[in-house]
Parts: C-alpha cells; structure tokens; sequence
C-alpha cells in the first residue's frame, strides 16, 4: 500500500520514535545472531497480553547454517526463499488454540490476535536490537504443522526472518525497489470517536 502524503512516515502525534523507525528489511546479511539477542525478542514477545491471561503463543526457531533451519527455510515460497536465506534465524509464530480453564478445555478466542500482539513486541524488541524482523505469510501451509511438530490445536501464523540488515546487491533485483520504509495510511482515516464513520 502507498500513499502520496509525504508525511506518511512521520508521526502525527508524538510517539517513541522506535515506533516510527521500526521497518522489515528482506536485505539481510547473513551474519549470525546470538542467543542473547534473539531470546531477547522472545522475552518481549512473553510480556504482551492476551485474553484469559492464557499466553497462547508459542515460538519454533532455528539459527542459519543449521539443518532446522534449511527444514524451516524449505516451508518458505520461492520468493520468500530467495531473501530469507540470509536471515540469522527463522522463526515460527504459533498459537494453542485451547486452553485448561478450571479443569476444563476450552477454546481461546482470542488466540489469533494475541499471536498477533506477540508477534509485534517482537518485532519491536528486534528493531531496538538493531535487527530486522519481517513476517512472512507466504509458506506452505499444509505442510507446516507436521514438519514443525504440532498437533491439531496449533495454529501456524507465520515465519519470521530475523537479522541484520546488509547490502542491497545481495538481494535479488527483484526486491530492490521495495527495500525501503512503507507508508501509512493518514491518521484521519482509521481512528473514528464514537462510532464508525465508513470508509472514504
Ligand atoms: C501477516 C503478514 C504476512 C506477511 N507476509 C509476507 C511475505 O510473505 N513476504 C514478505 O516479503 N513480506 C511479508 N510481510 C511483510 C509485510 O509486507 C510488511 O510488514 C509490510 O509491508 C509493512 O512493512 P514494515 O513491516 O516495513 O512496516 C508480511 C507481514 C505480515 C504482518
């Protein structure tokens, strides 16, 4: 999505400016990252909410230049393949979609928007590490829930490719021209007081 207002990434009201300066890169360096950094996003991703208290999330990762990884890599599109390569870690971003409650299983909801809550503290505490993180949709679907291990009430989210940022001539053409900071949509257009006023 792109916007012609020039203003796009600037903040409209004040906000920490990891916020603003937070962007997914698919030009990745290759080097390694260390356990610390990446269990690092991990513990930031363990203090977002979510319903019930329930923390449904769970994370399967592996380091490059491991065999977990070229299995996790496998599950990629070609396109994504072609970027990922390089991350230093791949991870996945699942969800137990139920719960023990008072001796009881249940389902949890909100499973789905809580990985997504996850997932973005993330991201956040990968940017502040000065790493890239980017979620990756695009991967066989049907194939991840077993190579990854999980029984029936997982739900499989998506890849992220996490490491540093590197040279763009080591990504595929392709990619170069999106290998910038996306827009916003302007503020006025998504926060409505009091009740929904349509799309424009
Ligand atoms: C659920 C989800 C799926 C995505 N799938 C892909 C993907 O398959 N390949 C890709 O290169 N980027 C993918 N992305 C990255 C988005 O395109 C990217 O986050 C978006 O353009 C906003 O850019 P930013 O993260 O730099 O702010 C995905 C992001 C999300 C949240």
């Amino acid at each position: 999505m792109s916007f012609d207002d020039t203003t796009a990434r600037r903040a409209a009201f004040p906000v920490d400016p990891a916020f603003v300066e937070r962007w997914s890169s698919r030009a990745l360096s290759g080097e390694a990252i260390s356990d610390a950094e990446l269990n690092t996003c991990f513990e930031a991703a363990r203090w977002a909410p979510s319903g019930f208290n329930a923390q449904p999330v769970r994370f399967v990762y592996a380091h490059r230049e491991t065999p977990e990884f070229d299995a996790l890599l496998s599950l990629l599109n070609a396109k994504n393949q072609s970027w990922a390569r390089r991350s230093a870690a791949l991870v996945f971003v699942l969800s137990r979609t139920d719960f023990v409650f008072n001796g009881q299983t249940v389902e949890v909801g909100s499973h789905a928007f809580d990985a997504g809550a996850a997932w973005a503290a993330f991201a956040h505490q990968a940017h502040l590490l000065g790493l890239s993180a980017r979620a990756i949709g695009g991967f066989d679907r049907a194939a991840a829930p077993a190579a990854l291990g999980l029984t029936a009430n997982f739900a499989v989210h998506v890849a992220v490719a996490v490491g540093r940022r590197g040279p763009l001539h080591d990504l595929p053409e392709t990619f170069h021209a999106q290998e910038a900071p996306s827009a916003r949509r302007p503020f006025e257009t998504f926060v409505h007081e009091g009740r929904f006023r349509g799309e424009p």
